[in-house]
């Protein structure tokens, strides 16, 4: 059917965002990753994963277009662009300064997926765990890696992503095979039993788990680089 999974093929455009490569997998998004509008993003994001059009997914798409010279629209990979969105401390590619910030990489990945150990569900709890210690861990391994205002704000929207779309945007409670399948294979793990959120994913219920997320997570910037910056264009 259209919205089948289906692996991208070699010229097809993929990026650093887990959650827009499974859309493009899945066709919600163009196949080929290309030519991506701020109405083409959101309209996918909701159809997908029932997610609205918030103020952070406008934002997010807006800021998307600051990654390349086209007027209005952006390819999955040029969101790669370094200290525009991409950032140091991924959950699961590694710092650019390290090599592929791109590509799934299960070294980096380990973290999370062992995180919560003893339960089937990552949560609150287990994702602000999860961000405190990949950032110790990127410590020792990137003496230049970048960790602002501005990368923790991000990183936590981040990991409210995946517990809301895989999970249950009420509870932030999130299976963990679900969460592996759509990190490892940008895949909605449809044959294992997800569905699309049935409660619309929106303002209140989404700021609930990134504000639980932040609200536990240990924090403080470190590093060179203490203003917040957003890199303007490619
Ligand atoms: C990460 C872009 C929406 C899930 C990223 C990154 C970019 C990006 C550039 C890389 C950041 C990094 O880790 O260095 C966007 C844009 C969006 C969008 C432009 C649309 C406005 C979504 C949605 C989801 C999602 C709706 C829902 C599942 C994620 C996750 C990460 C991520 C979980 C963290 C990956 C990691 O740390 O390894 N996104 N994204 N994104 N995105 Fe998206
Ligand atoms: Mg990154």
């Amino acid at each position: 059917s259209a919205h089948q999974w289906q692996a991208p093929s070699s010229t097809d455009s993929r990026g650093p965002c887990p959650g827009l490569n499974t859309l493009a997998n899945h066709g919600f998004l163009p196949r080929n990753g290309s030519n991506i509008t701020i109405p083409v993003v959101l309209k996918a994001i909701n159809d997908g994963f029932n997610f609205q059009s918030i103020d952070i997914l406008r934002i997010g798409a807006k800021l998307g277009l600051l990654t390349t010279d086209a007027e209005d629209s952006f390819s999955l990979h040029n969101l790669a662009l370094h200290g525009t969105l991409e950032h140091d401390v991924s959950l699961s590619r590694n710092d650019l300064a390290l090599g592929d910030n791109v590509h799934f990489n299960e070294t980096v990945f380990t973290t999370l997926a062992n995180s919560n150990p003893g339960a089937d569900y990552y949560n609150i709890t287990s994702a602000a765990q999860v961000l405190v210690q990949r950032l110790a861990e990127d410590k020792i391994v990137n003496p230049t890696l970048v960790n602002t205002v501005k990368e923790f704000t991000v990183r936590t929207i981040e990991s409210g992503f995946y517990l809301s779309v895989m999970g249950n945007v009420t509870t932030g409670v999130a299976p963990k095979n679900f969460v592996q399948i759509f990190f490892r294979e940008e895949r909605l793990p449809l044959e294992e039993g997800w569905q699309r959120s049935e409660v619309p994913i929106g303002e209140e219920n989404f700021d609930n788990v990134v504000l639980g997320i932040a609200n536990i997570s240990t924090w403080a910037p470190s590093g060179e680089v203490v203003c917040p910056w957003i890199r303007l264009q490619p």
